[in-house]
């Protein structure tokens, strides 16, 4: 995807829903990747609790969930002096953008995302209204801060695209080059983590068994018990990437390992191949625990200045809201509602 306009200031957003319990996935495929981008674009970095109430979250424990995003976020080296930090609901910018954007983006196009159809499966009469529209909400946090940039995992590929037809369907209605088409980065090297228990499931916040993930809050002892017990194959790591296509959980270690010493797939799988699980196992353990020991214990550092992480949300919904309602105010003057 190309083509962002100059005209635009450059600008990072992402999104990260506070439901509890931050994974591998959530950091290397996507907070990771935030830290560098604050070097080189105005960031913004939100806090989605209105996405995180698509599905049921019990109301005493949301802000506890918003301050560990905040404590990852940080822990992870986003510089709260350079970089805006905050959380969506206390923007209303977001929401009342989004209302605008629904009534841009077509029903069809909603039909097609895979996120909405595998969340909701058999039970699409139940689920709430706010599941389905929630990439909308998703484009409202992008554009109204007109942001050119946005770094995800590869799972939230499909949604970037709709923000983009949105953006295209919008110009086109109202005033052509009005929001800058929204490009994903999205780094091949992690782009998707999956669970440890069935690699061709993704590694996720909802899955049942807690041996499918690695929280960023696990202790060193839990990390070594679940590589340990990391579904493996039968067979011992291939002599070629071609044959390590077939075996799913091979590569997924090997993937996880190279994201972690920030190394070239290739590189860290010449290390392996041909060579027993045990012996990855115990690499990979050790490389896990050198790069989420440190972030864990300043989460969880963090977490115990739950005064110190709102003050940094609050100072962050304040920056942020002074970028929206100018865009805001721009959105109604150009359809017509000012
Ligand atoms: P989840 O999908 O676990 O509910 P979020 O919606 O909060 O997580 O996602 C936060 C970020 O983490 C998104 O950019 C998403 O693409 C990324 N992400 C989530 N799971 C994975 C994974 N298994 N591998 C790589 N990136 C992931
Ligand atoms: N939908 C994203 C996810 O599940 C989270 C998100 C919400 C987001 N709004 C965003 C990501 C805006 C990037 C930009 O991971």
């Amino acid at each position: 995807m190309s083509n962002v306009k100059t005209n635009f200031t450059k600008r990072v957003l992402s999104g990260v829903q506070p439901t509890g319990g931050l994974h591998l996935g959530n950091y290397l495929g996507a907070i990771k990747n935030f830290v560098p981008l604050q070097e080189k674009y105005e960031s913004l970095f939100c806090v989605v609790d209105l996405h995180a109430i698509t599905t049921w979250q019990d109301p005493g424990d949301l802000t506890q969930k918003k301050c560990e995003v905040a404590a990852a976020f940080i822990a992870s080296g986003i510089d709260p002096n350079r970089s805006i930090i905050f959380n969506q609901s206390s923007v209303p910018e977001h929401t009342q953008l989004s209302w605008v954007l629904n009534c841009v983006a077509r029903m069809g196009w909603l039909n097609r995302m895979t996120q909405f159809k595998d969340k909701a499966g058999k039970n699409k009469e139940k689920v709430s209204v706010g599941l389905f529209s929630y990439p909308v909400l998703m484009a409202a946090d992008i554009l109204i801060y007109k942001a050119t940039h946005v770094p995800v995992g590869e799972d939230q590929k499909q949604h970037l695209e709709l923000a983009r037809d949105i953006v295209l369907k919008f110009n086109n209605d109202f005033k052509k080059e009005f929001f800058p088409l929204p490009e994903p980065i999205i780094l091949k090297k992690a782009a998707r983590i999956m669970s440890l228990r069935d690699a061709t499931k993704k590694m996720s916040k909802s899955d049942t068994s807690e041996f499918s993930r690695i929280s960023l809050m696990d202790s060193n002892d839990e990390i070594d018990k679940k590589i340990k017990k990391a579904k493996t194959d039968a067979l011992p790591i291939p002599s070629s990437i071609e044959l390590l296509e077939s075996m799913p959980e091979a590569k997924n270690l090997i993937t996880i390992y190279s994201a972690c010493e920030d190394e070239d797939f290739e590189i860290s799988f010449d290390k392996y191949r041909e060579k027993n699980f045990s012996e990855l196992k115990v690499d990979l353990t050790e490389v896990l625990i050198n790069k989420i020991g440190p972030i864990r214990d300043e989460m969880k550092k963090l977490i115990s200045d739950k005064k110190y992480l709102l003050g940094i949300l609050n100072n962050g919904s304040e920056k942020a809201k002074n970028i929206a309602s100018h865009v805001l105010k721009e959105v109604y003057d150009v359809t017509g509602l000012n």
